[in-house]
This record gives C-alpha cells, structure tokens and sequence, in this order.
C-alpha cells in the first residue's frame, strides 16, 4: 500500500491573500499539499501563484460574510485555515460580521465537511474588553470551540516581517514627521512575532502535531514596551525624532478624526487595544501553548527587521562609508 502523500490533501485558507496568507500559503506549499485560498477577488491572488508549483495553488472567490461561498470553498478540503480579519470598520465590513458570524461559518463548514480547523485570533481577545475588536475576536473563539471542539486556535501577539503594518507604518511616518506618539505614554508592552514563525506554527497545527482543542499564545521571544519598539525603529533608520507622551484621553480624541481616514491611522477602538499589554500569558507559557511548545525558537526583531527598514534611512542602502586609508 502507498503512503498517502500531502500533494492529495486539499487545504483551504480564507484570508490566503493577506500579510500571514502569504506566508501560510508558502510554508504549505513547501510541504507540497494542494492549496486553495478562498478570497473576495480572486483575481488579485496572482502574487501567490509563484509560491508553488503549476497548479498547486488555486483561488477560488468566498466571501467570509456570506455562508453559501464559505462553504463552497470547504468543498473536499481535509483542513480549513481562517486568517480572516479586519482592523477597522467599513461599510459591510464590521467587526461581528467578519471575525465573530464569518468565524462560526468557517467552523460550521468544517463540521459539514469533516475536515480539520485552525483558526486565527489574536492576543488580547477578551470579551469583557472595551474594544470591539478583541471582543469579536473573543465571540468567534468561543463559537469556533463550541461548533468544532477539535479546532486549533492560534492568537499571535503584533506580527512583524517585510510587509508589516507595524514597523513599516511608524518608520514611515518617522521619515515625514519630526515627532512620533507615544499613546497613553508608551508603557504598552508587546512580544511582536516574526510572521513567518506564525505560518510555521500553523503548519505544525495542519500536520495534526498540535493539541487539538487548545489556544496557542504566538509570542516572540522579546517583550518591549512601546516605548522602547518606537526607539528601536528610530535606531534602526537613523533618524533622530522626538518621542512625545500622549495621554490615552487625547489619544482617543485624536482618533475620533483620524478614524475617518480612508485608512485610518488610529481609531478609537484601536486606543482601547493599547491600554492592554499584548504578551503571551503565563497560563500559556506553563502549559506550552507556545511557539516553544510547538518545537519553534522564534525569531528576534534584530534578525528580520534591519532587512526591510533599510529602506527609510535617509540614504536607503547607500549609506556613507568612512574607508580607512593607510
Ligand atoms: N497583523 C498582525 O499584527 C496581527 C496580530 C494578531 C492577529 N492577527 C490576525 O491574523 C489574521 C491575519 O492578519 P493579517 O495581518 O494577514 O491581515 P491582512 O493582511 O489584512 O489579511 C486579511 C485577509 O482577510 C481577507 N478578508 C477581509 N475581509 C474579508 C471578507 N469579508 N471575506 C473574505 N476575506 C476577507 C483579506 O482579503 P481582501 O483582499 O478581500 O480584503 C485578507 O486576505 C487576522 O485574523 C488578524 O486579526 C494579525
């Protein structure tokens, strides 16, 4: 008898196109399983066609807020991976809709179609939070479990890596702005994990070598304040700004306009995920709800950041050298 191999099972990632889809697409297609990513415009997937073979990656259109598209994309698929989410709301596109209802769809396909789930939260997931979006993020664990008890749920802390919405927006506005916030004065602290070592951990999860049930906390292996992220990005493109304290109240006040922006830089539900620290939690830690636990050493901002943030020093790559001449 022929062992069956992963080039037979069928893997469907909604949220395949993201920052992590990316990186989840290509940690599976190096493990050489059919993948399909499950997307609004399918036809805007094409720079995941590169990270696989002819053909082993397909995207198919499913939209997370209707049911009848997410369960056509679960059709024949062996594990679902959700990494569905959104930042702000717009339109259609609300917290509850998106993570909290789309999330139970995800899960209730899974359950019609026999096939194995990994769903993504986030750290901070509460649904006592005052902020929305940890409390949806919160609902849709809890419907996930209760619809698919087997689901392997996934909560990273603030993800980092080339196209990072953390470290490439702060360094950003550092090269426009001659001073960079530090909301509710920056005491904030945070474990940011490289993305990568996220997709590894939900590649594990699909081998079925993590504990079934169970909510992994996705950590790095450093934890730093805001304040003390805000200066290492400032180190690291070698800019000198100034570091000013914002009290969460005027923070928020802020925030009341920025949030109109087509992409915000700030909104108030965001103002209420900062006055929470963002690390992974000792129950987590004891347990091995961990990216230890799962046999990954992660990897620290040092090793990937100055690979990407280059690009905001006032020379770019061609920074000044001093030859020393004898
Ligand atoms: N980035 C972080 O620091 C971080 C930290 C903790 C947790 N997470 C979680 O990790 C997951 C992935 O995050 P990310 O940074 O990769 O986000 P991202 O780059 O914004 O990707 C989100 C994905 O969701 C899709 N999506 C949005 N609304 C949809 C809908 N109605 N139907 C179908 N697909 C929809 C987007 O596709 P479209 O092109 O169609 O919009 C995109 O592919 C999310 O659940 C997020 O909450 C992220």
């Amino acid at each position: 008898m022929t062992a069956r191999s992963n080039s037979d099972t069928l893997i469907t990632i909604y949220g395949g196109s993201g920052f992590l889809g990316r990186h989840v697409v290509r940690a599976l297609a190096k493990r050489d399983f059919r993948i399909r990513v499950a997307v609004r415009r399918p036809e805007l997937a094409g720079h995941l066609q590169p990270l696989g073979k002819v053909g082993q990656i397909h995207a198919v259109q499913a939209n997370i807020r209707n049911g009848a598209s997410v369960e056509a994309a679960a059709r024949d698929a062996s594990v679902l991976i959700n990494l569905v989410g959104i930042l702000f709301e717009r339109g259609r596109q609300r917290f509850d809709a998106v993570q909290t209802v789309g999330a139970e769809q995800v899960a209730l396909a899974a359950n019609a179609h026999g096939a194995r789930l990994v769903h993504v939260s986030a750290i901070g997931a509460d649904e006592n939070s005052p902020s929305h979006y940890a409390r949806s993020k919160a609902a849709a664990e809890r419907l996930v479990l209760s619809a698919q008890p087997t689901a392997v749920i996934m909560r990273p802390s603030i993800l980092f890596g080339p196209e990072d919405d953390f470290f490439n927006r702060f360094a950003s506005l550092a090269r426009i702005s001659p001073a960079l916030p530090l909301i509710g004065g920056g005491k904030t602290r945070f474990q940011p994990v490289f993305v990568g070592d996220v997709a590894a951990a939900i590649a594990i999860a699909v081998d079925g070598n993590a504990r079934a049930g169970s909510i992994y906390e996705l950590g790095g292996p450093d934890v730093r304040t805001f304040k003390q992220l805000m200066q290492y990005v400032l180190t690291t493109i070698e800019r000198k700004r100034l570091l000013v304290p914002i009290p969460f109240f005027i923070a928020n006040l802020q925030a009341m306009f920025l949030q109109f922006m087509p992409t915000p830089l700030l909104t108030p539900d965001q103002v209420e995920l900062l006055r929470v620290d963002n690390v992974v939690s000792e129950a987590a830690i004891a347990e091995g709800r961990t990216l230890q636990g799962l046999g990954i050493e992660p990897e620290p901002i040092e090793a990937i950041v100055p690979t990407y943030l280059w690009r905001f020093r006032k020379t770019g790559q061609f920074r000044r050298r001093t030859l020393k001449i004898t």
